[in-house]
């Protein structure tokens, strides 16, 4: 697959400007760059999802134009999307086998479809039940059964866009072995992610993108991080992680004593405290539970027993509109279920749980709705044509930028955070880091869920680490090693 001179334009931004790629056969080429910078738009000409302004797609040497995704599919080239489209209500099977479901006219053979998905999914490992439908399944689970979906075309090229942003590592060793199995049957695959460590152990070629233009593209043995970190952002990024300048202070902001939620899956028992000041990292493998502990914390989840004291009283929280009212916020794991609006406006995305600040004798004061979004925009750096355009449109990442936007809005005392730098580029997430370590320092108390041990070792004063929906405890972040934090992960499994 050959992209040349590839450019698309939206309302307000140019995505793509002479951009361009070469996919060998038998090849993982990765696809890098800073939120934003056009490597899904990319992606989305090719499969047929948008229309290209100018360049030239040649598809085994034959010029192509997939009017459609159903045609690029049909041609051997399908996509498996940042933001999953899965029909929650059906099944896995007929998720995979939608639109195309075998069988002579309206007779589905139902038993084909069961035996064919059943096949495809043990051959990536899958043990799942073919007829289970998509919601009930885990956000891995559905991302797997994208990737099956892909594999069922018996593609020639397939692109992953962000495919492991919520994979725990044995799943993403396990998808790099399918990968790999695929690459190795002549398959070309293209690899959109930013994760820099994992591009490196898969990928065999690499090209970067910057503002919808082509930076490089070189073989990955011939690339170190620190290389790939300096094409992505154009400079040198000296460290990762920010000066520690926050200093928790004795006074306790959060204090949870044998937390229990009500509906399975949910946290069993949990006490700990959050002190002004202070930075705790929540560690834990998936399954351990950490989502569950915040969100029934936060009120989105019934508590069975336990208690909740914020700044020593002791509260009663039993909705997310409570918890604003008590001072606390959070930012949701899963945004697309959780935290975004589609359909409207970077602004509303932005001020909506801050909305009664904005409300006087009801009427909404628009001026400092416009001033307060302009100035996360500015702060976070989101990059959005205006603060009118639809958050829909705006690229994985500028979403997830908004969502954290909205809550330094609220002004409260006490963030939780839910893995916050999923599918944020590098350059970006220094400056989350940053934004996590001023609220520290400002006197705020600052929890996060995190699957990223780094991160949690380069940022917290405090480490609580799960295991099986307990805390298996709590330790000092300063001289903690991932070692010790392994072994309190697996106590209770
Ligand atoms: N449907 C659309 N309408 C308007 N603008 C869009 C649309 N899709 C993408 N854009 C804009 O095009 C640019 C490139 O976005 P794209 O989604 O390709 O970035 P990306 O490299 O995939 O970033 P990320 O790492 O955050 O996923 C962004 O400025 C984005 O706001
Ligand atoms: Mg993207």
């Amino acid at each position: 697959m050959e992209i040349t001179g590839l450019c698309k334009a939206f309302p307000g931004v140019q995505a793509l400007d002479n951009a361009r790629l070469s996919l060998r056969s038998g090849s993982i080429h990765a696809l890098m760059g800073e939120n934003g910078a056009g490597k899904s738009t990319m992606m989305k000409c090719l499969f047929g999802i948008y229309r290209k302004d100018r360049g030239e797609i040649l598809f085994e040497g034959k010029p192509v134009s997939f009017q459609n995704p159903r045609e690029a599919l049909d041609s051997g080239v399908s996509m498996v999307h940042q933001e999953l489209n899965q029909v929650s209500q059906r099944s896995v099977m007929e998720n995979i086998w939608l639109g195309r479901f075998p069988g002579a006219g309206i007779l589905v053979n139902e038993r084909k479809m069961y035996g064919d998905t059943k096949k495809i999914l043990e051959n990536i490992g899958l043990s799942i039940d073919p007829k289970e439908k998509i919601e009930n399944l885990s956000v891995s689970q559905r991302q797997m059964a994208e990737i099956a979906r892909a594999i069922s075309y018996n593609a020639k090229v397939i692109v992953l866009d962000e495919p492991t942003s919520s994979l725990t590592e044995t799943e993403v060793e396990h998808l790099f072995e399918v990968i790999r199995l695929l690459r190795d049957k002549g398959c070309g695959i293209v690899y959109i992610s930013h994760k820099m460590e994992e591009i490196l152990a898969v990928s065999d070629e690499v090209t970067v993108m910057r503002d919808g233009r082509w930076v490089e593209t070189a073989p990955a043995g011939a690339l170190t991080t620190d290389k790939i970190i300096s094409l992505i952002v154009g400079r040198e990024l000296l460290n990762r992680f920010p000066k520690k300048e926050n200093v928790p202070a004795e006074e306790v902001l959060l204090k949870v004593e044998n937390l229990r939620g009500a509906y399975q899956p949910a946290v069993l028992d949990a006490s700990f405290e959050l002190h002004r000041g202070e930075i705790l990292g929540i560690v834990g493998l998936m399954g351990s539970r950490r989502t569950e502990m915040v969100e029934t914390i936060f009120g989105m989840r019934k508590k069975e027993s336990g208690d909740i004291y914020v700044k020593g009283k002791k509260v009663n929280i039993s909705s997310a509109k409570q918890a604003i009212g008590l001072g606390l916020s959070l930012v949701t794991e899963e945004r697309r279920q959780t935290g975004i609006f589609d359909m409207l406006s970077v602004t509303f995305n932005t001020i909506i749980a801050n909305l009664d600040a904005y409300c006087r004798f009801g009427v909404l004061n628009d001026a400092e709705i416009n001033k307060d979004t302009d100035g996360i925009i500015q702060r976070l750096r989101i990059k959005t044509p205006s603060r009118k355009t639809k958050i829909q449109n705006l690229s994985g990442g500028n979403q997830q930028k908004v969502i954290i936007g909205r809550w330094l809005l609220t002004q409260s005392d006490i963030v939780m955070m839910d893995e916050p730098t999923r599918g944020i580029d590098v350059g970006s997430k220094y400056e989350i880091y940053q934004l996590i370590n001023d609220l520290a320092k400002n006197g705020k108390a600052v929890l996060f869920v995190s699957s990223e041990m780094p991160e949690v070792l380069g940022l917290s004063d405090r480490i609580l680490v799960m295991s099986g929906g307990r805390v298996a405890g709590v330790i000092d972040a300063r001289g903690a090693t991932q070692e010790e934090i392994m072994r309190l992960a697996a106590k209770y499994l």
